[in-house]
């Protein structure tokens, strides 16, 4: 199993792409932490991750409170004897479909201010542990894409390319610490869009034709992906970026 023994902590491990990674993460077999505001999302995932045999906890975190970030860290290594892996994957509150021109600057900025800051809060809390420990992994979902034609992505696409800068900078610091830093990204997932969500077919076909093999990411890739990246296999990666998007981004 590629992540045995390895304790790991999920940001949004009660979501959509948070649950596939946290069982993806179990089934190779680390010890999921799963973190979120709402503790009966986390537990639903959790529960069906003891049922198949592996371990999970959860814990209450709000990702932009930097003291329940922290504690919930040192809490995690008080018990675990370690943080492993760091994987942020909480939403952003972004809005999409509405032009720039009619947007709000609230709404514009929501998706930048929460995906910076919880990087940072969630990678510095995780950073403080591995750099003790000289190993480590620091991941979170990224993406730098073309603009959409036709399509409106709000602030999000300004809070992804954050990411990445962030992502560059903290490997570069945490290097020599025998810490690495990768980010995922996609065309989009479209199991994340809920059965009945109007307009999903056309969002579907859409992801679908940008892409160069014809389909598009599968929530199973995206764990797969996560797992590997996090995974001692994948120890010379590191200021990365995986791509998993099916060829619609070109590196
Ligand atoms: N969907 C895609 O195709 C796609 C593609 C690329 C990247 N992404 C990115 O991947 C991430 C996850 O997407 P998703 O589709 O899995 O979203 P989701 O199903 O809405 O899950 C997001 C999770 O984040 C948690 N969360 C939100 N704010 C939080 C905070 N301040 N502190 C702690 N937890 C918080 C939410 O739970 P609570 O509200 O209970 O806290 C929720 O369980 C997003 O950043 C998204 O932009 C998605």
């Amino acid at each position: 199993m590629l992540l045995e023994s390895k304790n790991t902590v999920i940001y949004g491990g009660g979501g959509v792409i948070g649950g596939a990674v946290a069982r993806a993460f179990a089934r190779e077999g680390a010890t999921v932490f799963l973190a979120g505001r709402t503790l009966a999302r986390l537990e639903k995932v959790a529960e069906e991750i003891r049922a198949a045999g592996g371990v999970a906890r959860t814990a209450e975190v709000d990702a932009l409170d930097a003291k329940m970030v922290d504690e919930h860290a040192d809490a995690v290594v008080a018990e675990a004897g370690s943080i492993d892996v760091s994987f942020n994957l909480i939403s952003h509150g972004d809005v999409q479909g509405t032009p720039m021109a009619d947007m709000s600057p609230e709404d514009y900025e929501r998706p930048v201010v929460t995906a910076v800051r919880t990087m940072f809060l969630t990678s510095r809390a995780a950073a403080r542990h591995m750099r003790r420990q000289g190993s480590g992994v620091i991941l979170a979902f990224g993406g730098s894409g073309h603009p959409l034609r036709d399509y409106y992505l709000g602030g999000l696409q300004v809070a992804f390319e954050a990411i990445e800068s962030m992502r560059r900078q903290l490997a570069s610091e945490l290097g020599p610490h025998g810490v690495r830093v990768v980010t995922l990204r996609t065309g989009g997932v479209p199991e994340t869009i809920p059965e009945g969500f109007e307009g999903r077919e056309a969002i579907v076909g859409g992801i679908e034709k940008m892409t160069m093999l014809g389909r598009a990411a599968t929530l199973d890739d995206v764990g797969n992906v996560a797992a590997f990246v996090a995974s001692d296999r994948a120890r010379a990666m590191t200021a990365a970026t995986a791509n998993i998007s099916c060829g619609s981004l070109v590196d």
